[in-house]
């Protein structure tokens, strides 16, 4: 991490107060222009792209519980204003070095009747605005609780946006587009039975990342960034108005955060376009995180891998070891039920296919004891995760995997619990050390414990960076399953690899799934604040479950394009290794495609529609793409003038047959090789639902 230059372009300005009543105080960067104000005291702001208004004059502020308000009758006592333009690199990611440009201004304010301060600070960026609260240390408020925060976010047009619900416990819904005065998440949420916990309070709340487009053509979207020791921000939505309102999730007895001066809230982030590939491209959220925590960071590497897993989700075998647990044989243990997933051999064929292939993890669930009983009874004590049941043998799939070359991914499943968890973090991890696994996937399916906590309240939010905390100090990455969406924390615990945090493809196997537009969709949404496990690398797309009708809603061909789209440093092959064997020719992709970037060019992309990325791997010449679109078919030229001129190349094209549709036809693909050079222009044709993808390297 290297600062290039930091100017300081103004020092603190103590401003006459009455005068600044009526002033603004702006920021620019290119496009996009801040505006700060005080309205009868109370602060506001306004964002602009050039002429266009992105955001109206919004209120900000707080209420406090046991306190008075932080709402009004505030005075600027003085500004700082400062230009950074530095470059970092990542541990792990899109690109090798990522620019962080930006306009900063302070505003110290002080509320007249009870001398309390509190600061905002603006970071103006070419792509978007940052914008924080901070407390400072001061004699008239130390220990204080958030009530609420007020601050707004006022559109500028009745957009079209993408949403889902603004739920404490889940971000697992499938997106609505809809104009800002049509949100309302009732049905939604009500329809949403294949999601196990929901508690969404309130209709008119969304969830961040929240996606929009203006009618003349601005793609705005809003999160947050460096979410901690705070809950995550969802939104109220004054359908009337267009305008929406910071909705913090709370605590068990109803307050949002417990804090102490002094303290600096999250970032809340607007990124403005008139480029929908610039959203893709935003390294806003990245740039508002800190610095990586953990410094000596060569023990974390992305890769791919495969799990004992599909299997469980489609039905195939459990993750349990007897169907019940409290129907014991005569010596007091479980009744095998003969359709355990996670046995010995069983592993050992998918170490055999990993080891064969290249893929260089696997993922065992299942392996360890109480899955007869494990959610919807709120136990807080459920599983061991150093106990493995008894087909599991331990010390033999641990020798065999060593021998073999592939490292085993843990799996810890709290169903919620995270106390049980927090007691059990130690001697798991230590566990982990001994038998070398370096990564572990969680989960949190279920209500939490402590009881009536959420999913993104405060308390859930520090757990999670507690246990990546913990798991740094045992060389340990981590992959999330249900945790609140990210908010580019990879960036300062880089072992925090993954999450799910959004509904992935695995709600094809088990619900009525995600259909085509949903993958197009989260890369705008989810995808915004961080890495998601996704699990593409469905092969076998229909016959798979013994419900009728149930299916992946893609081609094949765009399952592989996935791998792109969908940026993960840990990327699962998803499927059963009897359909990877099933077709080796399309597999292939699979098997060489990079899970970490020196660059990235998000080539084409439109919400809801289609998305086209090209990646070049890491300390390698070579390039992938990824083309995807939603339900309907899609012909795209593209030109490859970012491969180096002069050199040719041999393009890989994985792409849908020619009667290929992701209802009809979706296992049909076709595999061609060609030359190509920086002035080819390749023609694509996607099927409905469909994709294609190229793997590119450089003629020897
Ligand atoms: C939900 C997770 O998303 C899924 O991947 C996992 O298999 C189950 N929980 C069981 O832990
Ligand atoms: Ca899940």
């Amino acid at each position: 991490m290297k600062k290039i230059s930091v100017f300081l372009l103004s020092l603190a300005m103590v401003q006459c107060i009455k005068a600044q009543e009526k002033n603004t105080i702006t920021a620019a960067m290119n496009h996009v222009k801040l505006e700060f104000s005080l309205n009868e005291g109370t602060p506001h702001y306004a964002v602009y792209y050039d002429t266009k208004t992105v955001i109206k004059n919004s209120a900000m502020g707080f209420i406090l519980t046991d306190n008075a308000p932080l709402d009004k009758d505030f005075t600027v006592i003085s500004t700082q204003k400062k230009t950074v333009d530095e470059t970092w690199k990542p541990v792990w990611g899109e690109v090798s070095s990522i620019r962080n440009h930006y306009e900063e201004i302070t505003i110290h304010l002080k509320q007249s009747a009870t001398a309390r301060l509190l600061d905002i600070i603006f970071r103006v960026f070419e792509d978007g605005v940052g914008f924080r609260y901070s407390f400072p240390k001061q004699p008239g408020l130390k220990y204080f609780i958030i009530n609420n925060e007020l601050t707004e976010f006022a559109m500028a047009g009745d957009h079209k946006t993408f949403w889902i619900p603004g739920d404490y416990d889940t971000n697992e819904y499938a997106y609505t587009t809809s104009k800002i005065s049509e949100i309302d998440n009732l049905q939604v949420v009500a329809n949403a039975t294949d999601i196990a916990v929901r508690t969404a309070p309130d209709r008119y709340a969304v969830q961040t990342p929240l996606m929009m487009k203006s009618k003349d053509g601005l793609y705005i979207n809003i999160h947050e960034a460096a979410l901690s020791n705070y809950p995550a921000m969802q939104l109220h939505t004054d359908n009337a108005a267009l305008k929406y309102t910071a909705s913090l999730v709370p605590d068990a007895i109803g307050n949002k955060a417990y804090l102490h001066a002094p303290f600096k809230t999250p970032w809340r982030t607007i990124i403005i376009s008139d480029k929908a590939t610039d959203i893709l491209s935003s390294k806003i959220i990245l740039n508002l995180n800190e610095p990586s925590k953990i410094s000596n960071t060569s023990w974390i590497k992305p890769m791919k891998f495969l799990g004992v897993w599909w299997e469980m989700q489609t039905g195939k075998s459990t993750w349990s070891y007897a169907d019940n647990a409290d129907t014991l044989n005569a010596k007091s243990q479980l009744i095998a039920n003969g359709r355990h997933g996670a046995n010995t051999a069983n592993v050992k064929r998918y170490i055999d296919f990993a080891a064969k292939n290249g893929i260089q993890g696997v993922l065992v669930e299942g392996w360890n004891t109480g899955w007869e009983d494990w959610f919807g009874n709120w136990k807080e004590h459920v599983f061991s995760f150093v106990t493995p049941y008894p087909d599991f043998d331990l010390k033999e799939i641990t020798r065999y995997a060593k021998l073999k070359g592939v490292k085993m991914i843990m799996h810890n499943e709290t169903s919620g619990s995270a106390t049980d968890y927090e007691r059990q973090l130690d001697t798991a991890y230590r566990f982990m050390n001994k038998f070398g696994y370096t990564a572990v996937k969680t989960g949190y399916v279920g209500k939490i414990i402590p009881r009536g906590e959420h999913h993104d309240g405060q308390w859930m939010v520090n757990h999670y960076l507690r246990v990546a905390q913990k798991a740094a100090d045992h060389h340990i990455t981590i992959d999330v399953h249900e945790p609140e969406r990210p908010t580019g924390q990879q960036r300062t615990w880089p072992n925090w690899m993954a999450s799910e945090a959004g509904r992935g493809n695995e709600y094809n196997a088990f619900s009525n799934g995600n259909q085509p537009e949903h993958e197009t969709i989260m890369p705008f949404t989810r995808l915004m604040g961080g890495p998601m496990d996704y699990t593409p690398g469905i092969f076998k797309i229909k016959g798979y479950s013994s419900v009728p009708g149930r299916q992946v809603h893609t081609t094949l061909a765009k399952q592989l394009a996935l791998y792109i789209t969908m940026y993960s440093p840990l990327q699962m092959a998803a499927d059963l290794p009897e359909n990877y064997e099933a077709r080796p020719d399309a597999f292939q992709f699979i098997k060489d495609v990079a899970v970490n970037w020196d660059d990235t060019r998000v080539l084409e992309a439109e919400p809801g529609a289609y998305i086209t990325i090209a990646r070049k791997a890491k300390a390698a010449s070579n390039w992938f793409i990824g083309a995807i679109t939603n339900q309907d078919s899609r012909d795209t030229t593209l030109p490859l003038s970012f491969l180096e001129g002069g050199k040719k190349y041999t393009a890989t094209i994985y792409a849908d047959a020619a009667n290929a549709d992701w209802k009809n036809n979706p296992e049909a693909y076709q595999i061609k090789k060609i030359t190509v050079t920086s002035a080819t222009k390749l023609n694509l044709k996607l099927a409905p639902g469909g994709g294609t993808a190229i793997s590119i390297k450089p003629v020897k």
